[in-house]
């Protein structure tokens, strides 16, 4: 069985795109800072036929985005896809000229030190994944990730530098067989919605894996 580590895995994005990968086959890691929320997540895909299991890491605190990865290797197998997908502090989202160095730091933490961590973490085992594999990085942001939003500078700031990241990794990593790719979700995740409810959008992050060619898809950006 191969497995999909989601890095910030809620009940929102984080469980559609467990139940759809996990009804192709895949194992799934959770990873969040809170093991009871993972557990139960765990329990409820475990119904629905999928095979979960939660770790606890803060995507801030890097040693512990390691030792999660390694933990979901272990326990559930190679990892050929890492879902880097948390969900932003309110406190990143200040306007511009009420937002400090310091103020900052966190957004940055958050959105660049925590991804490339994870990608340094997963790239060896996804290097010796055998034939076959299809090993895919997957990045979701807010729309202030292509459109700098004055009102929210922290993650303004921090998702276009990870959007940067990302692309310069779908440029190099492509050449190796891993693909790397982003999805854009403007304005709020909307339960019903037909492109911005979770499952729609886990159909979107399906499509990147599968298709491996555009580097992002953007949903609900005028
Ligand atoms: N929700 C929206 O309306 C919206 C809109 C545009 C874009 N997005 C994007 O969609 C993704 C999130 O989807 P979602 O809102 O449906 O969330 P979700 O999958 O329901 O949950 C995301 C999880 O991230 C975890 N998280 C937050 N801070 C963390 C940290 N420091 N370390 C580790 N985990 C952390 C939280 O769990 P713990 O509290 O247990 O850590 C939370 O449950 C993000 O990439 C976000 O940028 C969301």
């Amino acid at each position: 069985m191969t497995t999909v580590a989601i890095l910030g895995a809620g009940r929102g994005l984080g469980a559609a795109v467990a139940r759809r990968f996990g009804r192709a086959g895949f194992a799934v890691g959770l990873v969040s800072r809170h093991q009871g929320h993972l557990d139960a997540l765990a329990a409820e895909l475990g119904q629905d036929d999928v095979q979960a299991q939660g770790f606890t890491a803060d995507v801030r605190v890097p040693a512990t985005i390691a030792t999660a990865l390694q933990q979901v290797s272990e326990a559930l197998g190679p990892i050929e896809v890492l879902q880097y997908s948390p969900l932003p502090e309110q406190a990143f989202m200040r306007p511009v000229l009420e937002t400090t160095a310091a103020d900052l730091r966190g957004a940055v933490d958050f959105s660049i030190h925590g991804s490339v961590a994870a990608v340094e973490q997963v790239l060896p085992g996804m290097r010796s994944l055998g034939g076959g594999a299809t090993p895919s990085i997957l990045f979701v942001n807010g729309d202030a990730a292509v459109r700098p939003d004055r009102t929210r500078t922290g993650t303004s700031v921090a998702f276009a530098g990870q959007a940067a990241y990302a692309e310069l990794l779908h440029e190099v990593l492509g050449e190796e067989g891993i693909y790397v790719g982003q999805l854009i979700i403007g304005g709020q995740i909307i339960e019903g919605d037909p492109e911005k409810d979770p499952d729609a959008l886990a159909e979107r992050l399906w499509e990147l894996h599968t298709g491996r060619d555009t580097f992002r898809i953007q949903v609900g950006v005028d």
